[in-house]
């Protein structure tokens, strides 16, 4: 039984998720939060080697708390009351910290943290694709290499494990891989957040953005209204996936399965929204109805994470046949400038 069928108001539902999960708690089970998919450490080449070619965006990426975690987070008093709870000495030396924080390498085979979270944290680790993306197919300059080449060219990159900004599913999927934190211990015992209010568009539009490289430095520009709908809803879509498998991991009533089932529930109110402004997608129509198939209580972890694999299965199909156009409907929903997360940078 869904959450919705107990549950028809909005008002107070943290109250409701609470006196649902009592009565679905009677037992509780081994499993933990399936860590974020690392990065292949052996094959991070770090910041330094892209702005080799890449200045600009690293200029950029500077200006981030991306970068500046890397000296602040360990000096907070906040990191060192959650490493106390969680009973960790040095949190640089921690893999559970580092995953999410930093990005890092193997020193005499240990994780050590190179920088804060850097290019590779979200285009993936470089060495096997750095020298093939950048290659012009062995041409060395754009104009020489054919089309069929270039795309050849980027379809290797992609096999190689590259994170592109036109696959917007690995993408989001990889933001959310942090933004949403689905280890249950770190957030009730070590009081850690269990993630942040994240969406697409505002939080990679703002402080985040770097879209350097193809107007050669020039400006940074914003992503196109097409890419801004299409962000929209894969985010969304990318929030109720992580928060369904998040819900599933949850062992204990306690505020990590509150919070998870919450951003559960308001995630699919969100895309029936976003489904009702675009009847002409019918994969938004699909989502939801996948969102509501799963109730979003404890010891549930396979219909909710069949919920969440059919929840991809319809981005992906949305994303095949969509150019954004469709998609005109939901731009009242959608952030503004005003909204995003922190300044662009320059
Ligand atoms: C030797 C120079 C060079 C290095 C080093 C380099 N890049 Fe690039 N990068 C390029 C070139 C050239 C392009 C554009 C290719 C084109 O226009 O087809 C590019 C494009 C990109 C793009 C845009 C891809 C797209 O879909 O349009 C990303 C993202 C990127 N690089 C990330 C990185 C990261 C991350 C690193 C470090 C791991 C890196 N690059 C290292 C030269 C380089
Ligand atoms: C799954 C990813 C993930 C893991 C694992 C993780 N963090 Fe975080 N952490 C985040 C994110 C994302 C934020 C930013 C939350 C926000 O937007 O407010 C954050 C925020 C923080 C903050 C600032 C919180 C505050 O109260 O303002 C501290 C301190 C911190 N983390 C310490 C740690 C420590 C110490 C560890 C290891 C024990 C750790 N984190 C493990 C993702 C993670
Ligand atoms: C927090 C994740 C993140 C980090 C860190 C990051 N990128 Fe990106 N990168 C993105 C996203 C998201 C986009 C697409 C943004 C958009 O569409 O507005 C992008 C776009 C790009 C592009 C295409 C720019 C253009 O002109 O269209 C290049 C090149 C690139 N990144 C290289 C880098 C390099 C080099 C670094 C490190 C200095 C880096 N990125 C760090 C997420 C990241
Ligand atoms: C490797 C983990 C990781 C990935 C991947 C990641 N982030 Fe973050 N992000 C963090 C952490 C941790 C913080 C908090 C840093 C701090 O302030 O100490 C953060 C902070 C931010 C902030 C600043 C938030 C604030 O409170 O001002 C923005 C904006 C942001 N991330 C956007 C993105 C976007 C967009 C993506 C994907 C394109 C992304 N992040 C991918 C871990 C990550």
């Amino acid at each position: 039984m869904g959450l919705k069928r107990m549950v028809p108001h909005g008002a107070c539902i943290l109250f409701r998720i609470l006196g649902i999960v009592c009565i679905w708690s009677a037992f509780s089970f081994g499993l933990t939060g399936a860590a974020r998919a690392e990065l292949d450490l052996k094959k991070v080449i770090g910041p330094n080697a892209c702005a080799e070619c890449h200045k600009d965006e690293t200029e950029a990426w500077k200006k981030s708390h991306h970068f500046s975690t890397f000296r602040d987070m360990p000096r907070s008093k906040e990191a060192r009351t959650i490493a106390r709870k969680m009973k960790i000495k040095r949190i640089k030396s921690k893999s559970l910290c580092l995953s999410c924080h930093f990005t890092s390498r193997l020193k005499k085979k240990k994780p050590t943290p190179i920088s804060g979270i850097s290019c590779e944290s979200c285009h993936s680790a470089g060495k096997d694709w750095e020298m093939v993306h950048s290659g012009f197919s062995g041409k060395g300059k754009p104009e020489l290499e054919s089309k069929a080449e270039a795309a050849a060219r980027w379809k290797k990159s992609e096999s190689l494990g590259m994170i592109r900004p036109h696959a917007l599913y690995k993408l989001a999927k990889n933001c959310y891989s942090c933004h949403v934190v689905p280890q249950e211990k770190l957030v009730n015992v070590g009081g850690h957040p269990a993630g942040s209010p994240f969406e697409l568009v505002s939080w990679s539009q703002g402080e985040v953005r770097h879209n350097l490289w193809y107007s050669k430095g020039k400006s940074n520009v914003e992503a196109k209204p097409n890419r801004r709908r299409l962000m929209y809803v894969v985010g969304l879509a990318v929030e109720l996936e992580t928060a369904l498998r998040a819900v599933g991991v949850a062992t204990t009533r306690k505020t990590y399965a509150f919070k998870m089932a919450r951003r559960a529930d308001d995630a699919r109110k969100k895309m029936a929204e976003a489904a009702k402004a675009a009847p002409g997608v019918p994969e938004l129509a699909n989502i939801v109805k996948w969102g509501h198939s799963a109730g979003l209580k404890l010891k549930n972890n396979a219909a909710l994470t069949e919920a969440a694999d059919n929840v991809v299965k319809e981005t992906l199909r949305l994303l095949a046949k969509n150019d954004g156009s469709k998609l005109a409907g939901l731009d009242p929903m959608i952030p503004k400038a005003d909204k995003y997360k922190g300044e662009p940078p320059k």
